[in-house]
Order: C-alpha cells, then sequence, then structure tokens
C-alpha cells in the first residue's frame, strides 16, 4: 500500500465519529446484586430500542498453541446458569472448547454507547438441549448445520451445492434429523463487565467478580 493510501486511510479514520450518542446515564447504584438481571435489562433496552443484532456477540477461545481466536456468534439466551450459544463441537472453536473451555464474550452496542464483556468457562448444555437448539433452526440452517465440516477447506464454490440439496431435503422431511455435533454451549461467568460510554468520556465502567460462589461489584477507572 502507498503512503498516500495509508494516510488517506488514517485521516478517513480520524474524522470518523465514534460514542456520538446521545447516551443514558448509567446509575450504578441502582443495579442488581447479580450481572444476568443487569445484562437482561441492557438487552432488553437494546432490543426495544431497534438496535440490529443486539443479540450477535464476539467469541473468545484460545487454540492449543494458547493462541487467542475470535468470532461472532448468536447469543440464544442468558438465565442464571449463563450466557449460550450454539456451534458445532467438530469446528475449530468446539475443539478449542473441549481442550480449553475458558472464553471471553463481548457485547456493543454502538447506538446506545455500550459495552459487556463476560469471562467465565463453557459448558455443553445436555443433549436434548442442543437437540432442541438445532431443531428451532430453520430448514435452510438445519441442513448446513447438518454438513459438518465448519471451517474445513472448500474445494470450490459449487462444491457446496449438491450436498447441501441432500442435506436440505432431509431436513424438509418429518421428523427432521438432528445432527449429532451441533451443541448449545453455556458460559457460567466469573466475571461480567458493564460500560457506558458518555461523551465527556468519563465512561462508566461496573464489574461483578465471582467469589466464593458471591458476586462482588467494583467500580473501574475509565
Ligand atoms: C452475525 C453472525 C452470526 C453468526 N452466528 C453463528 C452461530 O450462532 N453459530 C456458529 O457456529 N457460527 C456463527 N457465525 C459464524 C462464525 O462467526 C464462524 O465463522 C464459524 O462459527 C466458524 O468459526 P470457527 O472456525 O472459529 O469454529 C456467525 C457469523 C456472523 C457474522
Amino acid at each position: 500500500m502507498s503512503g498516500t493510501t495509508i494516510e488517506t486511510t488514517r485521516r478517513r479514520l480520524a474524522r470518523l465519529p465514534s460514542l456520538a450518542g446521545p447516551l443514558w446515564p448509567f446509575d450504578t447504584e441502582a443495579t442488581p446484586t447479580e450481572p444476568h438481571s443487569l445484562f437482561l435489562d441492557w438487552l432488553g433496552f437494546a432490543i426495544d430500542a431497534g438496535l440490529r443484532e443486539p443479540h450477535a456477540m464476539t467469541l473468545s477461545s484460545v487454540d492449543a498453541e494458547g493462541q487467542p481466536d475470535a468470532r461472532i456468534l448468536i447469543l440464544k439466551d442468558v438465565d442464571a446458569a449463563g450466557w449460550c450459544f450454539a456451534s458445532d463441537a467438530q469446528s475449530p472453536k468446539g475443539r478449542q472448547l473441549a481442550a480449553n473451555p475458558r472464553v471471553a464474550l463481548t457485547f456493543y452496542w454502538p447506538r446506545l454507547g455500550q459495552q459487556v464483556r463476560v469471562r467465565g468457562t463453557a459448558s455443553p448444555a445436555p443433549r436434548q438441549r442442543s437437540a432442541a437448539d438445532f431443531l428451532a433452526r430453520s430448514a435452510t440452517a438445519r441442513a448446513i448445520a447438518s454438513l459438518g465440516r465448519q471451517s474445513r477447506p472448500l474445494e470450490h464454490i459449487g462444491a457446496l451445492a449438491a450436498p447441501y440439496e441432500v442435506a436440505l431435503r432431509q431436513q424438509q422431511h418429518e421428523p427432521a434429523p438432528v445432527s449429532d455435533s451441533w451443541t448449545l454451549y453455556v458460559v457460567a461467568a466469573s466475571s461480567v463487565e458493564f460500560w457506558q460510554g458518555r461523551n465527556d468520556r468519563r465512561h462508566v465502567r461496573l464489574r461483578y467478580e465471582r467469589s466464593d460462589g458471591h458476586w462482588r461489584k467494583q467500580l473501574l477507572w475509565p
């Protein structure tokens, strides 16, 4: 890339606004004792505000060499037990989680200037919950999921068509066959941080940390 192009990119980036707002006040005094309740409040607000894909999050994991990896996934549920997502246990992320279940989840809701960071341990839910998640997907999503092979090299773009058509026909039958490797994972959190941006950059940060079965709250410097 030429020096001029780099300069142009740098200038274009510098002109982009971030945390443009309007941003909401975050009253940390009025927060619940458990983070999942606050998360559900924030998520509910993001959904009601009409944000696009507020349930998209980054899952970070580490591979066998300790090299971090990250990708976007869809949040499937949240309750006191944890944050749920679903994927193929044979995928790179599935194999990473089997070897090292420590993960981080990151949510960012730009229009609200909010970030939530979850750190914890991912474990597979009971098989029937994974099957229920699989069956709740659309036929096309089930067809792709049932092919497995996620993230393996694809010889050429047309190589997907024939196996996809076969899988789709199978998934359109009643009852649809359930993928053995489609897995619902539950992330039991050890730490959850709520970050509310402010126009004056005095961002408000509240971290919940779990120790001895209890949640402790701590404000953080911006
Ligand atoms: C908005 C969005 C939502 C996604 N949701 C999922 C999901 O719920 N499950 C999944 O396995 N992959 C999902 N993906 C694809 C993943 O980001 C990733 O490409 C795939 O899971 C392979 O990851 P891996 O090679 O790290 O295993 C989503 C991608 C995007 C952009």
